[in-house]
């Protein structure tokens, strides 16, 4: 049995923790000792209106069962005020768990721009603004625990979600990008791809599969990746119903050609077979495997190997 993950001390930041996910997420962490800033706007699902009572009603619920959380009612787009709010109540933030969404579906030669700018400014824009004001207080204390919540609709794509496709792989890009910037400083950077329940999945979902989509089964790996114990950065979970999965991308060895002679399309198209063969894949995990791959087709010594 592995050691209890306590929270004593730390603080906590959830956006959109008035409701499903971040609402789990939230119980999960004041349950384990951490002063949670619960912020949740209180709009819609499709970003519309405000409602104070969504954040105060989860405070409550912490207080009364004697959990320590302040509600905060900005929109994530504003994320200047929540940190500040996080700062000026208890002085500090260990956690950041970037989590508010909405959803605008619709198909692409449907969609207008309005739908195509709120679902990137509060879902990309939105953890852009609060990531942004929290990392120099974690910087200048050399610790932080950052979690995004991506998609599988960005990971795979999906239908009717190009707004939403597009933020969410994009939030998965901005994780990559500050998991390197943040190893230095212990700001770890990892991300989520959940699948519960929700007033977003209610009407997708055959009740059958909302029966077993507790969030609350996503929340334990929010905790674990959250944790100080944790010290992995960088990766991509998919998260929902009892699984816990880990993605990683895989590329093929490709095939290859002399660049200095060149080669046409047709000579392409008679090697598409190796372009295609995922036999002895490579599972590169940062930007450098290419050049090195490269370095070694065309003889280059840069005196580091492709990644296997
Ligand atoms: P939910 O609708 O139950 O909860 C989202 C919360 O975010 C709501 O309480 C809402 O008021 C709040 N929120 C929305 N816009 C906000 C803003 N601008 N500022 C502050 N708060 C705001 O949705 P759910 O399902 O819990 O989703 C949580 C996150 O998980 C979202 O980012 C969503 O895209 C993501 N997700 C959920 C999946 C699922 O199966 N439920 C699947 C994949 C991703």
């Amino acid at each position: 049995m592995s050691e209890e993950m306590n929270f004593d001390g730390r603080v906590a930041v959830i956006t959109g923790a008035g409701a499903g996910l971040g609402r789990s997420h939230a119980l999960a962490f004041a349950g384990r000792g951490a002063k949670v800033v619960v912020n949740d706007l209180g709009g819609n699902s499709s970003g519309a209106g405000s409602d104070q009572s969504v954040a105060q009603n989860l405070v409550d619920e912490i207080k009364a069962s004697g959990g320590e959380a302040v509600a905060n009612t900005d929109s994530v787009e504003d994320g200047d005020k929540i940190i500040a709010c996080a700062m000026d109540t208890y002085g500090r933030i260990d956690v950041l768990i970037n989590n508010a969404g909405i959803l605008r579906d619709t198909t692409f030669h449907k969609m207008s721009d309005d739908d195509w700018n709120l679902v990137q400014r509060v879902h990309l824009g939105g953890t852009y603004s609060v990531t942004r004001a929290a990392w120099p207080h974690m910087r200048d204390a050399g610790y932080g625990r950052v979690i995004m919540t991506t998609s599988a609709a960005g990971i795979y794509g999906n239908f009717g979600q190009a707004n939403y496709a597009s933020a969410k792989l994009g939030i998965h890009g901005l994780a990559q990008a500050l998991a390197l910037e943040g190893v230095n400083k212990n700001i770890l950077v990892n991300t989520i791809a959940p699948v519960a329940a929700s007033r977003l999945t209610e009407q997708v979902m055959p009740p059958a599969m909302l029966e077993v989509l507790n969030p609350s089964v996503v929340s334990p790996l929010a905790v674990l990746l959250a944790h100080e114990g944790h010290t992995e950065t960088g990766n991509l979970y998919e998260v929902g119903g009892g699984w816990v999965s880990r993605i990683r991308l895989e590329q093929s060895q490709g095939a290859r050609f002399d660049p200095k002679a060149g080669f046409s399309a047709e000579q392409l198209a008679a090697n598409w077979g190796a372009v295609n063969a995922f036999e002895n894949a490579m599972h590169p995990s940062d930007v450098s495997n290419t050049l090195k791959v490269i370095s070694e087709i065309v003889g280059v010594d840069l005196g580091l190997a492709a990644q296997s």
